[in-house]
């Protein structure tokens, strides 16, 4: 598997020993984004860590020779970088994509690809719409834009030369060893620091919740049932205005609910995320572990409070980075 040292890929990783008897070898560039440290503690003779670029060819086609199925998480995963800098975006997404993409070719290799519901563009607030595997791509950003590409690639891929691919997408993910850098860790580490928590715009976008145990639950569901060539929306019915999930920061961890700031809003801010999950859950009989949101946000703030040794080093640069942009 690709990117099994950042947040998702590492939940993933742990899903996979403790409910399955695969090896897996990590095949992890080691970014700002990720974190060798998001290992630890799993037996050496079931997970190895191989630190290397996806689009590194030579590199990636001996270890997808070597591997019964590659599962690719790797990704430049942030909006606001992406809006900083496409650079990294384009070549880790799009040609690193590729790079595994045909190596998965040549040795006949089952392929599941990572991705979002970013790609589908966003929803009105006011609309019940959600996005369905039919919804057209209209992505937004340079993130949400090469993430498309990535899967316009893989869909390919399955039509011109029968690669065995499916592909998940995903809404937005909470949980344990998510870089501070985005929404729901960067305010509970502020709050944390005694600094107030930072709204873009109005704090009116809405966003669907997931936590990262119930994606890697529907990835490894998708990867042993999921129908060749087909493409999964992976969602919990968690829906949440950005102030709605500060405000619940702000509750559970005794702050006053007005004691946040508006900063300068995201250009192209998406609005509206919402995932109709029918598919996953009649097909592939997939349910969330975690239906009670708030709960699963108490867990997440308990191990940021009990892990400041792993988020302290991120977080000034997070903050410099924001301060840079004007959020
Ligand atoms: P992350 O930024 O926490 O981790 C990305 C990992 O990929 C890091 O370990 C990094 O070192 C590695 N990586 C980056 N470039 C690489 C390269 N060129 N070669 C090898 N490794 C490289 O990301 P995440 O939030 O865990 O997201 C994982 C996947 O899930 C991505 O494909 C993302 O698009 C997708 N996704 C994320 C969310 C979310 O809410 N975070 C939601 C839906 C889908
Ligand atoms: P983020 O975690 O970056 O995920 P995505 O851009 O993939 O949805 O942001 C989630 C939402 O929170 C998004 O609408 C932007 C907003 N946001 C803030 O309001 N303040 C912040 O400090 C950050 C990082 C994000």
């Amino acid at each position: 598997m690709t990117g099994g040292a950042g947040f998702i890929g590492s939940s993933f990783v742990r899903f996979l020993e403790a409910s399955t008897e695969h090896e897996v070898v990590v095949l992890d560039a080691l970014t700002y984004a990720g974190d060798p440290s998001t290992l630890e503690g799993l037996p050496a003779d079931r997970v190895r860590l191989v630190v290397g670029d996806i689009a590194d060819d030579e590199l990636v086609d001996a270890l997808v020779a070597e591997a019964d199925a590659v599962v690719h998480f790797a990704a430049e995963s942030h909006n606001d970088n992406s809006l900083a800098d496409p650079t990294p975006f384009v070549r880790t997404n799009l040609v690193g994509t590729f790079t595994l993409l045909e190596a998965a070719r040549r040795h006949r290799t089952r392929f599941h690809h990572i991705s979002t519901d970013e790609v589908y563009g966003d929803l009105a607030l006011e609309d019940p719409a959600k996005f369905t595997p039919e919804t057209p791509y209209n992505p937004s950003s340079p993130y949400s834009a090469t993430k498309a590409g990535s899967d316009l690639l893989v869909r390919a891929w399955v039509r011109s030369f029968g690669l065995e691919a499916t592909i998940s997408n995903c809404s937005n993910n909470y949980g344990p060893r998510q870089h501070v850098e985005k929404l729901i860790p960067r305010q509970i580490t502020n709050v944390l620091d005694g600094v107030r928590p930072r709204l873009y715009g109005t704090g009116e976008n809405v966003r669907d919740w997931i936590h990262a145990d119930d994606h890697s639950a529907a990835v490894l569901r998708i990867l042993e049932s999921g129908r060749i060539g087909e493409t999964y929306l992976i969602g919990a019915d968690g829906e949440r205005s950005n102030l709605e999930v500060v405000q619940s920061i702000l509750r559970l961890m005794g702050w006053e609910p007005d004691a946040f700031d508006h900063v300068r809003d995201r250009p192209g801010h998406d609005l509206r995320y919402a995932i109709d999950a029918s598919k996953l859950r009649e097909e592939l009989g997939w349910t969330p572990a975690y239906a009670d949101f708030e709960a699963g946000l108490a867990a997440t703030i308990d191990w940021y409070r009990a892990n400041e040794a792993w988020w302290r080093p991120q977080k000034a640069e997070a903050e410099a980075k924001y301060a840079r942009a004007g959020h």
